[in-house]
């Protein structure tokens, strides 16, 4: 560790303890930001623990959608974000008022919505779920209700396929888990034929079928931290190796490649908006802070105490 990131992690911990701040870090930010966080998780885990804190501040280091989930649920508390820049393309594929309209053209319809959206799309949400939880949620729901399921198709389709629903499902997706190689997939399978395949429900439908275990991040950790196999072909962001090394340090991680071949696009360029300076600057500043509009976060917030509910 060099001398400048050794002071960003004193100042980080001095200006935590004194401004009562809890740091959260989602397992797709950079490592140095797992090592620093007072707790890491998958999207569920996170809402669940912004849910309870009795921190004053909440620091997530994650994607915008992730800081306006922790605000909803903790209005009376400030809610910040190293770098407001850190969207996602999941949430970004689907506008609200597109949204809103598909809604009103589907009357009689429960309108369910991953995580990874706008507090505004949640707001004319029934239920919102997390890719640990989607399963467990929609099993709840009478097999006859009619769903709409958005934004993201892979994970949409792939609960159909485990459930026997026919959701309607918007056509969104998340840029990174799109665009995974099943053919690179399978030349590693050749190279280490012990691996077994880890994907998360956002990859394409070819990749799942391809899966030893599909499951959210947690989930696959899970699997990994549980399971008798030695190597793991990990289809999903390369940030979660980190704790997959962490928990399971006697066991080998191969990040799978993207389309192009090169490993880099298994990256979330906006998950990794999150450094250290900008975590420091955070706390130092008391900025950029989340805020969300009343009535939007009034509405939006039902279908998320709802989830918390459904998956306990
Ligand atoms: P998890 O809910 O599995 O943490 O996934 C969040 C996410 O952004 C996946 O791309
Ligand atoms: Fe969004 Fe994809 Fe990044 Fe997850 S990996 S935060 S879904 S862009």
């Amino acid at each position: 560790m060099n001398s400048r990131s050794s002071a960003l992690r004193e100042e980080i911990l001095r200006l935590k303890k004194e401004k009562n701040a809890l740091i959260m870090a989602h397992y797709y930010t950079r490592d140095e930001i797992q090592e620093i966080a007072d707790f890491i998780g998958d999207s569920l885990a996170l809402a669940r623990k912004a849910a309870e804190t009795d921190a004053d501040i909440i620091v997530m280091c994650g994607v915008h959608f992730m800081g306006e989930t922790a605000k909803i649920l903790c209005p009376d508390k400030k809610v910040l974000v190293p770098d407001v820049e850190a969207g996602c393309s999941l949430a970004d594929s689907c506008d609200p008022e597109e949204f809103a309209q598909f809604v009103k053209d589907h009357p009689g319809y429960t309108v369910i919505s991953y995580v990874n959206t706008s507090a505004a799309v949640k707001a004319y949400t029934d239920i919102v779920v997390t890719s640990g939880n989607a399963r467990k949620i929609i099993d709840s729901l009478p097999l006859d209700e009619k769903i709409i399921f958005g934004p993201d198709r892979n994970l949409g389709g792939y609960i159909n396929s485990v459930t026997g629903r026919e959701m309607l499902l918007w056509p969104g997706a998340c840029h990174v888990h799109d665009r995974f190689s099943v053919e690179k997939i399978i030349e590693l399978k050749k190279e280490h034929p012990e691996a077994k395949v880890l994907v998360h429900p956002e990859c394409r439908k070819p990749l799942q079928l391809l899966a030893d275990k599909v499951g959210s991040t947690a989930a696959l950790l899970d699997f990994a931290l549980t399971d008798s196999a030695k190597e793991y072909i990990v289809v999903t962001e390369s940030g979660i190796l980190y704790e997959m090394r962490n928990k399971c340090p006697e066991k080998t991680f191969i990040p799978a490649p993207a389309e192009n071949g090169e490993c880099r696009c298994n990256e979330c360029e906006y998950m990794k908006l999150n450094t250290l300076e900008k975590v420091a600057s955070a706390l130092r500043d008391e900025q950029p802070e989340i805020l969300v509009d009343t009535e939007v976060a009034e509405k939006a917030l039902r279908p998320i105490v709802r989830m918390l509910e459904l998956s306990r």
